[in-house]
């Protein structure tokens, strides 16, 4: 199993490219199953995640092609892919496929609404939390969907079709609206869904399912309105940047000092997280060709967040935030609202020296005035980011082991790392 190195100290100078979002590519190419003709995505990055979707996705039938690579780039970056389900030759997503990764899940929405069923395994991914699929069953149920949990399968019917109807997500939830508005897409009749997340993602989502032909109205607000189609054809889109991945180099740049350009980087993904940046004291100056991220001097003031759906601040940079809150003048306060079990790196955190103390779904930090190294363990993906920032500022060395965390989500993270001047290496054991 691989680990990471890191020797602190360095500040970050230079320029990061920022890669297409993990979780804007993941629902694009479900919504290939969607048509029998070829959607081409653009800027899909290269990541363990994606793999093993292009994984599940063969298995239903999808044949993909991969183009599009720049003159002298290798393996690793983001890349043009093809996907074509001209046939679906199977509607069973087997549990040792999905639960590598919740997300896989969500093949349950086009399967269903493409070829009247689906059986798709309960899902996996990150230990974040309970994480449950009512919301996905509810709102399929809404659609016509006949399901029945059959020895840890999902089994959704449809044989006649799914028709629109309004629905109401009782809670907000990311995967259960990318479902439902692909679901939909396809069903007879209108689909007004109520309460939907707003995430820049599901705007991407809207934007590839219309470019396929659907009629997707109102993506990025509360409210979504589809108007079903009887088909999709092929389409080419591109993934939008990740903001995560932004927010995270950012967190970085604040925690390490330095002076970094976040290419490709759109601030109008993250605004909530760069004003807490800066109120944290980063200077952030959007670009033509990205973000850049500044901190001299006066060192990180401490700042109160609490997690919030978007357009508030994203659970995904939680635990990078915290990382960087370990070495504010004064004591922060983070709160967890999305996910019940997302304070992993609390105690590794505290093995760098960190000061944290945990009431309920809030998380006080003390900052200290210096980190030191220490091997660390990464306990899924976001967290194990967190580790790295702090390793960053922490006097000597810090290994971060079990890094297929951070493969899952993060293309290319030690080069980007040492492109910028920091001591970042990965091991072999
Ligand atoms: C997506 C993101 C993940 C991010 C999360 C919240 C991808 C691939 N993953 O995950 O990185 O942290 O959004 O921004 O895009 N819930 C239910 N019942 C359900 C579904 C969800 O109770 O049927 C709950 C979850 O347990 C959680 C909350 O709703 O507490 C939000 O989860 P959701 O938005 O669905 O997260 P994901 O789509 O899994």
């Amino acid at each position: 199993m691989d680990r990471i190195r890191i020797v602190g100290g360095a500040k970050l100078t230079g320029t990061i490219p920022i890669s297409g979002a993990k979780n804007a590519a993941l629902p694009l190419m479900i919504a290939s199953l969607l048509t029998d003709e070829t959607l081409t995505l653009d800027n899909v990055p290269h990541l363990a995640d994606v793999e093993q979707l292009i994984r599940i996705l063969g298995n239903h039938g999808v044949d993909y092609s991969v183009n599009g690579r720049r003159a002298g780039e290798g393996e690793t970056y983001s890349r043009t892919i093809n996907f074509t389900a001209k046939r679906i030759v199977d509607t069973t997503a087997p549990y040792n496929l999905v639960s590598k990764m919740r997300a896989s899940f969500w093949v349950i929405g086009p399967l269903v609404a493409r070829m009247g069923e689906a059986r798709v395994s309960l899902p996996g991914g990150c230990a974040i939390g309970t994480r449950p699929v009512d919301l996905f069953i509810d709102g399929l149920q809404a659609l016509g969907t006949q399901i029945d949990i059959d020895n840890g399968y999902v089994v959704a019917k449809a044989p006649k079709g799914l028709i629109g109807a309004r629905y109401v997500f009782p809670k907000v939830s990311v995967g259960a609206t990318h479902v439902l508005m692909m679901a939909a897409s396809l069903a007879k009749g209108t689909t007004v869904l109520e309460n939907a997340a707003r995430e820049p993602e599901i705007v991407n989502l809207a934007e590839c399912l219309n470019a396929m032909g659907a009629k997707i109205e109102g993506a990025g607000t509360p409210t979504i309105t589809i108007e079903g189609v009887a088909k999709l054809h092929g389409a080419r889109v591109a993934v939008i940047p990740d903001r995560i991945e932004t927010g995270t180099y950012a967190m970085a740049v604040a925690m390490t000092g330095g002076d970094v350009l976040l290419e490709h980087a759109r601030p109008d993904l993250l605004e909530n997280a760069l004003d807490v940046l800066v109120q944290a004291g980063a200077e952030i100056t959007p670009t033509n060709s990205g973000i850049r991220v500044r901190r001299n001097g006066s060192g990180i003031a401490a700042v109160d967040v609490t997690t919030a759906p978007f357009p508030g601040f994203p659970t995904d940079l939680q635990a990078q935030f915290m990382g960087l809150m370990t070495r504010a003048k004064g004591k922060s306060r983070i709160t967890e609202t999305i996910f019940e079990n997302r304070f992993m790196h609390v105690q590794e955190l505290a093995r760098l020296g960190a000061k944290i103390s945990l009431a309920g779904q809030t998380a006080i930090v003390e900052g200290v005035s210096s980190l030191k190294g220490a091997p660390v363990m990464a306990t899924d993906l976001r967290a194990s980011v967190s580790l790295v920032i702090a390793g960053l500022a922490a006097e000597g060395e810090t290994t971060v082991h079990r890094v297929y965390h951070l493969d899952r989500g993060f293309e290319r993270l030690e080069q980007k790392l040492t492109g910028c001047g920091a001591t970042v290496e990965r091991l072999s054991e």
